[in-house]
């Protein structure tokens, strides 16, 4: 039987089953893979048993690995992190933000790669946010305050020493966070811009990594990014995504934002995750 993509019927993310991720993959199969994946944004691949060599093939299927700063990877690989908070755990939930991964970086990832290992009998779920619907159906007014704006990233609010995940962090974090200077350092990127692979535009970033606009005063640039946030985070873009043990999912970074959420005290959660890297802009 071929793939069946399966729309979920939300803003975004798709389905697919009828393949078998712990098997090589035919370049026909990743094409429609990677189809489906520039169409929905988000795919979920219930019921795959995979190994993190599994893992690691999947990924590089849709391009290099892309670089993780500041988690540590699992033991015995460069390019694995643990997403991972025990039943007992007090720190604050990891990435309860909306975001785009590592937007900070002078060439961010195209996408991400989650498995689910550890999954809590309720609660985690991951959020989704579509940004080029959210672009779509923005008022006239906010696009025209965004239009050809270059907003500055930084990883400062969560990765510096005196960040969310520095100095001052929970003792009992399991999640292996590394806070280091290098998160003060700052890129900027086009606010609205065009996806490289399928030529739509969309908004990108939010102000989890962003820290103003280019040539704003800091007034006006702290309330354009408010302005933005609560705009593109709006229910009407939403996917809410649901684990299952052995479930892989993959996002567009360049075309979602992600957010974890709670819910689960008192139960382990564990998925191990991988970067896509993405290509320099021409
Ligand atoms: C992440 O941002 O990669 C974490 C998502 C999650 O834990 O649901």
């Amino acid at each position: 039987m071929g793939l069946q993509i399966t729309p979920s019927g939300q803003a975004c993310g798709a389905s697919v089953t009828g393949v078998d991720l712990t098997k090589d993959l035919d370049a026909r199969t990743v094409d429609a893979i990677r189809a489906a994946w520039l169409e929905h944004l988000v795919l979920s691949f219930p019921d795959q048993a995979m190994s993190d060599d599994d893992l690691e093939r999947f990924t590089l299927y849709f391009g290099p690995f892309g670089d993780d700063p500041f988690i540590a990877p699992i033991e015995g690989r460069d390019h694995i992190i643990a997403v991972q908070r025990r039943a007992d755990e007090t720190s604050p939930i990891f990435a309860e933000i909306w975001h785009s991964d590592w937007s900070f970086q002078e060439t961010p990832p195209a996408g991400t790669c989650l498995f689910g290992i550890t999954i809590p009998p309720k609660g985690g779920d991951t959020m989704f946010a579509n940004q080029y619907k959210a672009l779509d159906e923005m008022p006239d007014a906010l696009r025209e305050r965004l239009a050809g704006k270059k907003a500055i990233h930084s990883a400062a609010r969560g990765y510096a020493k005196d960040g969310l995940y520095g100095d001052g962090d929970a003792s009992d974090r399991s999640m292996d966070i590394r806070s280091s200077d290098a998160a003060l350092a700052t890129h900027t990127h086009d606010i609205i811009r065009t996806h490289r692979e399928t030529g739509k535009q969309a908004i990108f970033s939010s102000a989890a990594y962003i820290t103003g606009f280019e040539d704003m005063d800091e007034e006006a640039s702290n309330q354009l990014l408010m302005d933005l946030y609560h705009w593109q985070t709006r229910p009407e873009f939403h996917y809410r995504h649901k684990w299952q043990p052995n479930m892989l999912v993959m996002w567009d970074n360049r075309a979602v934002l992600h957010m974890a959420t709670g819910g689960y005290a008192g139960h382990d959660r564990l998925l191990h995750r991988t970067t896509i890297g993405d290509r320099a802009a021409a």
